[in-house]
């Protein structure tokens, strides 16, 4: 048996410590230890993104990562989003804008467009589809989720967010 690693880390504000395998996924460390739930596993392998998380600030998959490869580091799931029982505004114009079907793949969309929106407060829309690239929802046609992210960017700048557009695909 191999010998376990001691982990601490930062998750949403809060400082964890963890006695973990070497093996054991990053994802599997914040759901199965942690608690903490939101971050989705779909495919194990890196390709559809719906376990994205932010370390040190950047969207990373962590279903390829070792936990022990995040110690010290700082980290943001979608718990990390809401604040004081009030949703994100890029939770918000998911909402609006009927981002989510099924929402399984929804947390790891709103951590990437969180990383986007960072970065690039007005990103046109080549932009974000390059941004959400390695995100795949299995439910929508995608239309939504791009409105979404606009109006997330919109509400972001203090704009007056877009309504909701009926029937739009
Ligand atoms: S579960 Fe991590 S990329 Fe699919
Ligand atoms: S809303 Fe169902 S997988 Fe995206």
């Amino acid at each position: 048996m191999t010998a376990k690693r001691d982990v601490s880390l930062t998750v949403n504000g809060v400082a964890y410590s963890a006695s973990v395998e070497p093996r054991m996924t990053l994802v599997d460390l914040l759901r199965g230890e942690l608690g903490l739930t939101g971050t989705h596993v779909g495919c194990e392998h890196g390709v559809c993104g719906a376990c994205t998380i932010l370390l040190n600030g950047q969207a990373v998959r962590s279903c390829i990562m070792l936990a022990v490869q995040a110690d010290g580091a700082e980290l943001m799931t979608v718990e990390g989003l809401s604040e004081d029982g009030q949703l994100h505004p890029i939770q918000q114009a998911f909402v609006g804008q009927r981002g989510l079907q099924c929402g399984f793949c929804t947390p790891g969309f709103l951590m990437s467009v969180y990383e986007l929106l960072q970065h690039n407060p007005a990103p046109g829309d080549d932009e974000i589809k390059e941004a959400l690239g390695g995100e795949l929802c299995r439910c929508t046609g995608y239309q939504s989720i791009l409105r979404s992210v606009r109006d997330a960017a919109a509400r972001l700048r203090g704009e007056v967010p877009a309504a909701a557009t009926e029937g739009e695909a």
